[in-house]
């Protein structure tokens, strides 16, 4: 696989996925300007392509919030491969369990992802390797890396995804290292997933 590889890869999922319905995958509550957002934001059709191009059936996610990504990566799930795929989600606050109700098929684990009893829970629950790590929580240096080291050496996924690449200092100098490190296996996607300005990196990590 080369650099135009991954590139195609992420426009062709991009194109996917602005076709898949995800009205009931709002983001929710921000801690942005506007407090709550009731839409799907742009990278949730970005992530619900990728699962379905590539047949994606197992997904751990690192930052739950109200659980638009997760649900936005439900419904990428090719109908054929929903009894066989076990998705995830870790997150140390829990919210919108109205919303969750839609989706009793996604399992929800509270608490910090570095701690020793939730990675227990969330490395027991796949009964394989994964698909994808999607991380998404403290956009920091150390926090992001050692939830890659933790989750990719005990899951060894096919994909990591990290979103707000572009966000911070922190984040910049993470995703250069990878890309330095993953050369064609890495690709920033913020500008296919539509989040120039927050950034969006998928590497191809099996
Ligand atoms: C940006 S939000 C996630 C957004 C969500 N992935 C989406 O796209 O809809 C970040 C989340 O990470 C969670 N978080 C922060 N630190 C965490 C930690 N140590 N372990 C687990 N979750 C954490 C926060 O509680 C917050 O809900």
């Amino acid at each position: 696989m080369n650099a135009t590889g991954l590139k195609e890869i992420c426009q062709r999922a991009m194109d996917i996925g602005m076709g898949i319905d995800l009205t009931d995958c709002p983001y929710g509550e921000t801690t942005g300007p506007c407090s709550f957002v009731k839409r799907p934001t742009k990278y949730y059709f970005f992530l619900a392509g990728f699962v379905r191009l590539q047949r994606l059936t197992h997904v751990l996610e690192i930052g739950t919030n109200c659980g638009g990504s997760i649900m936005s990566i439900y419904n990428g799930l090719c109908e054929d491969d929903i009894t066989v795929s076990r998705l995830a989600t870790v997150d140390i606050i829990r919210k919108n369990d109205e919303g969750f109700k839609k989706y009793p098929f996604i399992k929800r684990i509270q608490g910090d992802s570095l701690d020793g009893g939730v990675i227990e829970k969330a490395v027991n629950f796949f009964d394989k390797d994964i698909d994808l790590l999607y991380i998404d929580s403290l956009h920091e240096y150390g926090h992001t890396k050692k939830n890659i080291d933790i989750y990719s050496g005990k899951l060894k996924p096919r994909y990591v995804v990290l979103d707000d690449i572009r966000q911070c200092d922190d984040m910049k100098r993470l995703w250069s290292e990878l890309e330095k490190q993953f050369g064609d296996n890495a690709f920033d996607a913020s500008d296919v997933s539509i989040r120039k300005g927050a950034g969006f990196g998928v590497l191809r990590w099996g």
